[in-house]
């Protein structure tokens, strides 16, 4: 394979298929195959109320989805609500207030929590209400005169079962966001990330790092997953999407996530009361999701690999890899990292092809959400690693990008860009057509 397409050395695949995300990396051991098959068993299992004997017992009292691969279906990224739909099936709702809690990090609302769950349990719990996606429009033009139509995302709130959600009330729509190489990504060094932010300061682009609660290690630590790297480590995020998307306790997260005005919610008899639910063993609490359980998705999302590149000798895709760098998108999107160990897997030093700096970066008014998140302000995102994004219809049948879905093309999600890539997304506007096709081909190629 030639070197510009192993994207992630021993961690790269050639599938190139609807199966393309899910494959492990093929370091693993018979031991490690193991835990990684029952993983990925795990991913795809439903949770459902006790005792219905057709899933794993301890899914809400709310919740979004019943199971991770609703949302991150063949391990992929979830498709935008279309115009007058409900947000489901991949697109969750932040929300909370001004001011920060305990841990630096959002203030949950008051009565609805961090974030809108859309069902409940029939006849016991209500669900907390629903979103509604619209959409207006918004015109860009190009240098040579072509006009493209971009969709400008309105989220409309209800059957809000607690009343109206306030004035103040901070929301912020997310889309799944595709599982590969997350890994390789958690071992890119902390010194490796500060370094890149250094040298940006002098370029008109300046990421920094996120920094968040590392709930296990008590400490603030550098953010990495999330449009906003706002979970330090793959283990605290299968966590949190257990406790915020399926209601499942763990041991990092043990308290159902019902906040104190949801009665019927915080009444339920649940695990972490040790009464009943069959989730205590004497006077000891058991998580709903057993810490074993907790490992084997951990381990499955670490050690899935990336797919390798295509067509990296077409001289289309080499002009476009040339545009890519000189449009400075290589300053954010950055081609080439190197690993630290992969927890868990007897592998380091990897030369990786992620297209990312994991850094935060003001991405203008256009995309700001108006919500902070840790360090995080409104106008922040992460930048989302660009590696296997070309394979997306083939995975997932569709090629919605950016944090909200709101892109439908990867023209469209460069003409969002304002902030410190204003001057990118400028280079791109007055580039000829022959020119955004080798950009967008290239980009494809990944
Ligand atoms: C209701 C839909 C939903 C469900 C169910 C869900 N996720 Fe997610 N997942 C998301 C969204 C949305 C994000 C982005 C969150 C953000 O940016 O705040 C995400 C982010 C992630 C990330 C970080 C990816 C990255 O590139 O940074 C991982 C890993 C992940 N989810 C794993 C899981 C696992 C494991 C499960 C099952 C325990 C799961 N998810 C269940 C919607 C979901
Ligand atoms: C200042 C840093 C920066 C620069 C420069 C930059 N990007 Fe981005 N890019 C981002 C961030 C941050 C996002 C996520 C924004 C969001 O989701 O709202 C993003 C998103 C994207 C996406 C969608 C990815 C996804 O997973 O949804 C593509 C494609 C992309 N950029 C390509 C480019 C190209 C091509 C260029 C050069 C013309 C470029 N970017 C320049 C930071 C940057």
């Amino acid at each position: 394979m030639p070197d510009a397409a192993l994207t992630a050395g021993p961690f790269t695949t050639t599938e190139s298929g609807p199966a393309s995300y899910m494959v492990p990396a093929v370091l693993l051991s018979d031991t490690q195959s193991a835990v990684f098959a029952e993983g990925h068993h795990q991913f795809n299992e439903p949770w459902v109320v006790a005792p219905d004997p057709s899933g794993v017992w301890g899914l809400g009292p709310t919740f979004n989805e019943d199971r991770c691969s609703q949302c991150h279906e063949r391990n992929g990224r979830a498709r935008a609500p279309r115009e007058r739909e409900l947000a489901v099936r991949g697109m969750l709702i932040r929300l909370s207030v001004p001011g920060l809690s305990a841990e630096g990090g959002p203030l949950p609302h008051p009565v609805y929590g961090d974030q809108l769950q859309n069902r409940g349990m029939a006849g016991a719990v209500p669900a907390e209400g629903q979103a509604i996606f619209a959409y207006g429009e918004r015109e860009m033009r190009f240098a040579d005169g072509e006009v493209v139509r971009l969709r400008v995302p309105r989220v409309t709130f209800m059957q809000l079962a607690f009343g109206a959600l306030g004035d103040q009330t901070l929301t912020s729509p997310r889309i799944a966001p595709a599982m590969v190489g997350l890994g390789l990504l958690e071992a890119v060094p902390e010194a490796t990330l500060l370094d890149i932010a250094r040298r940006q300061e002098t370029d008109g682009i300046s990421g920094r790092p996120n920094v968040v609660w590392d709930v296990e290690r008590r400490a603030a630590v550098i953010g990495r997953f999330g449009w906003k790297a706002n979970q330090p480590t793959l283990r605290q995020q299968v966590a949190a999407a257990f406790h915020g998307d399926i209601g499942a306790t763990t041991l990092l997260f043990p308290h159902e996530n019902c906040p104190v005005a949801q009665k019927a919610c915080r009444e339920l008899p649940a695990a972490i009361q040790c009464s009943g639910l069959g989730a205590c063993k004497g006077d000891a609490f058991v998580p709903e999701v057993i810490p074993s359980r907790l490992d084997n998705i951990t381990f499955y999302v670490r050690a899935l690999a990336v797919p390798a590149r295509r067509r990296v000798d077409d001289p289309q895709v080499r002009e476009g890899e040339r545009l890519f760098t000189q449009g400075k998108c290589a300053a954010c999107h950055v081609p080439v990292l190197e690993t630290g160990p992969v927890e868990g897997l007897s592998a380091t030093g990897i030369t990786i092809r992620p297209y990312t700096d994991l850094l935060l970066h003001d991405m203008g008014e256009a995309l700001a959400d108006h919500r902070p998140d840790f360090l995080a302000d409104g106008r922040e995102w992460r930048t989302p690693p660009l590696w296997g994004i070309g394979l997306l219809r083939t995975v997932n049948g569709h090629t919605d990008l950016l944090h909200d879905g709101r892109a439908r093309n990867v023209v469209e999600a460069i003409l969002w860009h304002g902030g410190e890539a204003e001057a990118s997304r400028e280079m791109f506007r007055a580039m000829r057509k022959a020119e955004r096709d080798a950009l967008v081909r290239f980009v494809e190629s990944l």
